[in-house]
């Protein structure tokens, strides 16, 4: 990428005789969210924190704002906002300290954190608990509250891992209108998520990691586009699976480019949906649902159905 404002290439990581970031390049351009999804395990956590300099690369390369990883390790992480997977909120200060306390490692004036501390309330809409603690917040709130955190020293690119998890719809809806907010002011984004709605609603460009290794890079709508049959239709219910099976059905399945099951729900992936959903009608028991693929399908069939519980 000609314009890129942070640049990994061929980044590896190994943990004794496991590797678990294995060749990995991206750019981040300006104005740019980023999404990074893969399983549980994938390397998404590792990668980010190579990226902040926190852990060493066995391989590769780091570069951002033109300056260079490890050397100007310091002058990068003045630019860079993060918001790690797991809290890190200082539960002794109230909101307001945690943010005072934040703004002072990047040894900014203090007259100027204290000016930005009640903005930050403002945009995380937690104003009205500047002098509460942590522990009293609602999970939403503490994740706002890292966010606006990360946001002390005014980057240019932030870093965030898993932002949403754990979050009620609201809180979700919330989060996300302020990182759009933020993208609107022009700042970068790269996001971690296991959720594909918000992988596809944020980010203007996405990176399946899978194993540690890129599997899929591209823009949300032409990847489901590049690897998906335009239509899915769902089909649950008293004797669903056998339509995956059954040597019976064998002329249904005819009616679809691929056919999986997951659990208790058997998934038709056609481009003509019709012909289909007209023949399993004859099928009174069967419940069935036809949506548009998207990008839960995208990384079901890339990574696979099967529940990883580590890398
Ligand atoms: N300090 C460490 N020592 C040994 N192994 C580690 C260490 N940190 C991470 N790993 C391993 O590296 C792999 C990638 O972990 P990582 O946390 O980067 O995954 P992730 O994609 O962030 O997963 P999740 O979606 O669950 O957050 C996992 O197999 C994990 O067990
Ligand atoms: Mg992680």
């Amino acid at each position: 990428m000609k314009d890129a404002l942070f640049e990994c290439r061929h980044l590896v990581k190994r943990y004794g005789d496991s590797t678990v970031v294995d060749d990995l390049s991206f750019a981040i351009g300006p104005g740019e969210c980023l999404g990074v999804i893969g399983p549980n395990g994938a390397g998404k956590t590792t990668t980010i924190r190579m990226c902040l300099g926190l852990t060493a690369p066995d391989a590769g390369s780091i570069t951002a704002f033109g300056l260079g990883m490890p050397r100007d390790a310091l002058a990068i992480k003045a630019q860079l906002g993060v918001v790690s997977q797991m809290d890190t909120l200082d539960p002794d200060f109230d909101c307001a300290e945690n943010l005072l306390v934040y703004g002072r490692y990047f040894g900014l004036p203090s007259a100027t954190v204290r000016e930005r501390v009640p903005q930050l309330l403002d945009f995380a809409s937690l104003a009205h608990k500047a002098h509460a603690k942590p522990g009293e917040l609602s999970g939403g709130m503490k994740r706002r509250l890292s966010l606006a955190r990360a946001l002390v020293n005014n980057p240019r690119l932030l870093l965030l891992d898993e932002p949403t998890t754990g979050l009620d719809p609201q809180a979700r809806h919330l989060m996300w209108e302020r990182l759009q907010m933020l993208l609107q002011q022009g700042k970068s984004i790269l996001l971690t998520t296991h959720f594909m709605d918000e992988a596809e609603r944020l980010c203007t460009r996405l990176l399946v990691l899978d194993h540690g290794r890129k599997i899929a890079e591209g823009k949300p709508r032409d990847l489901i586009a590049q690897h998906l049959e335009p239509d899915v239709v769902e089909v649950y219910g008293q004797g669903a699976l056998a339509l995956a099976h059954a040597e019976e059905h064998a002329a249904l399945r005819g009616l679809a480019a691929r056919v999986e099951v997951s659990g208790e729900t058997v998934f038709f992936y056609t481009a003509q949906a019709m012909p289909l959903l007209a023949a399993l009608s004859e099928h009174h028991h069967l419940r069935t649902l036809h949506r548009p693929a998207n990008l839960e399908d995208l990384f079901l069939k890339l990574t696979g159905r099967q529940i990883r519980e580590d890398g």
